[in-house]
């Protein structure tokens, strides 16, 4: 049996809501993971564009934005010959099973997830869409769908792995055991701030994108704020409060140490600092900007990409869906 290797990967569900172009807080906190992941398990790289319509919509962007997401996904190294990449949109089965599941879970157990409440206080709404109230119900079927057994998430997403496991355990003492009850996996490097030390967040616009040129990653890494005790070059300042650092240990280990004495003893400056960290991170992303314009000019290469993603992740979802209707006896006749 050559092929039982394979079979026996567990397999990882990972998924993100088409947002258009990725930063490197995206890198650093779910691709770099996913990339790593890749050969140990079996992955599915999910496009949430179903759940992008939860707190707004607007789906004009959407294809746009997905392509533009699935781009760096490709750029960041995940192989689609291995992982298949799809939207949610074009795989009807997550219809389906978020319309069973929907049974099986109160509103009331809805409406006391954290994550919910988070977005309902930070973007300000006084309504909430049905699907919104739902969206982890969707996100437990984008997982289960697969058998998805490992989930490489935030710390804001592990209400919804919470959620999932409720749904897997319903449906398994209520039916008959079908899914696996799925561990989420927090990235093992913390956050990475933005350039103001806030949350890393494309609206706010503190952000340096993968795509970004080499010009344009100097001169937003002029703009990151420092310890702001550090005012002239020679003043001593505190690596440890200062996100310059940060980046520093993320994409110039080898120089930690050096320039925590610098900084400590006063003899690097902010502005030297920051230009050595950006020399850095353009290293680090300039094969990843090579690929993306490869992708950019091949545009019709990205969306056979995802047909055949779409295809392979269909297959899985149609089976699942079998096994499903069978514990149910639903729409099962005769043998
Ligand atoms: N809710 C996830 C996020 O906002 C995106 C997502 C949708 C997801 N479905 C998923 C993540 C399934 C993991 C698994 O980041
Ligand atoms: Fe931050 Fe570097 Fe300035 Fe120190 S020298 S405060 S680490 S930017």
């Amino acid at each position: 049996m050559t092929n039982q290797a394979t079979h026996q990967k567990q397999i990882i569900l990972s998924g993100m809501r088409p947002t258009g172009k990725l930063h490197l807080g995206h890198l650093v906190g779910a691709l770099e993971n996913w990339v790593q992941l890749q050969t140990e398990f079996q992955n599915y790289h999910l496009v949430a564009d179903y759940h992008a319509l939860t707190t707004n919509p607007d789906s004009s962007k959407i294809t746009e934005y997905t392509i533009d997401m699935v781009i760096d996904w490709l750029a960041a190294g995940i192989d689609p010959e291995v992982s298949p990449m799809f939207r949610q949109s074009q795989v009807k089965e997550h219809a389906e099973l978020h319309l069973i599941f929907s049974m099986l879970i109160t509103t009331a157990r809805l409406e006391r997830n954290p994550t919910l409440k988070e977005q309902v206080r930070d973007l300000r709404l006084d309504t909430i869409a049905y699907g919104h109230l739902g969206y982890p119900v969707l996100q437990a079927a984008d997982i289960l769908l697969y058998k998805g057994e490992v989930v490489p998430v935030g710390e804001d997403q592990m209400p919804h792995i919470e959620i999932t496991r409720e749904l897997a355990r319903r449906f398994n003492t209520l039916y008959d055991t079908v899914f696996p009850e799925p561990d989420g996996r927090l990235t093992n490097f913390a956050r990475l701030p933005g350039l103001d030390g806030k949350r890393m967040s494309k609206s706010v616009g503190n952000t340096i994108l993968l795509a970004d040129s080499p010009d344009e990653i100097k001169k937003k890494m002029r703009t990151a704020v420092t310890d702001p005790q550090k005012i002239r070059k020679n003043d001593p300042g505190r690596p440890d409060i200062c996100l310059v650092f940060t980046y520093h240990n993320k994409f110039n280990p080898d120089e930690v140490p050096d320039v925590r004495t610098g900084c400590e003893s006063g003899s690097l400056g902010c502005v030297d600092c920051k230009a050595r960290c950006a020399e850095k991170i353009i290293e680090s992303l300039t094969p990843m900007r090579e690929k993306r314009l490869y992708y950019e000019e091949n545009i019709s290469e990205v969306t056979d990409i995802l047909h055949e993603g779409e295809n392979k992740a269909r297959a899985k979802a149609q089976e699942t869906m079998q096994d499903v209707r069978k514990a149910m006896n639903m729409g099962v006749m005769g043998d």
